[in-house]
């Protein structure tokens, strides 16, 4: 297994809309294998393909507390979304130390491929629900700030060429 360089926004290869998956091969299973550590050594709880430079449709989310039970989507489709809203503090691990509220549908059903190439269905709430639309979003080339007004946006797109500066910085050192 190999541990995945996230790419941080304002990285513009964030805004790549991906393509869906061609064949459940063991190539993308090794991909999604190599996005679970990744996500889990990050302690996240989801990653889109879109975030490790991958532009095909592949999310995967562990929303438990023991970290075991694993969730990958490929090529996702959201088949229903309720009309009811929730408004949530995000995060993402390519805007690290960023929280601020988005508001999406409070329930989804999705359609995705597992990792066996089957069809599946799958019915979510509350943060699954969030997760998912959050993950599918970077699949659009999406970043859950681009919801925030653009002066949040702003402030935050400095606030991370500032910590990459820093962090470079430190690095020579
Ligand atoms: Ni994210």
């Amino acid at each position: 297994m190999t541990l995945l360089t996230i790419l941080r926004y304002p990285d513009p290869r964030l805004h790549t809309v991906a393509k869906p998956v061609a064949a459940v091969d063991a190539r993308i299973r090794a991909i999604a294998r190599d996005m679970l550590e990744t996500m889990y050594e990050a302690q996240g709880i989801g990653l889109a393909a879109s975030q490790v430079d991958v532009h095909e449709r592949l999310v995967v989310i562990d929303i438990s507390e023991g970290h075991d039970q694993p969730l990958v989507l490929i090529n996702p489709e959201i088949v229903w979304a309720s009309p009811e809203t929730q408004v949530n503090d995000e995060g993402c691990l390519s805007v690290p130390g960023v929280y601020d509220g988005v508001q999406r549908a409070s329930a989804v059903r999705v359609q995705a491929l597992d990792l066996d190439g089957q069809l599946r269905t799958h019915s979510a709430e509350g943060l699954l629900a969030v997760c998912i639309q959050h993950e599918m979003d970077h699949l659009m080339g999406k970043v859950f700030v681009e919801y925030l007004s653009p002066l949040k946006r702003n402030r935050i797109k400095t606030k991370m060429i500032k910590q990459k500066k820093d962090e470079e910085r430190d690095a020579v050192r």
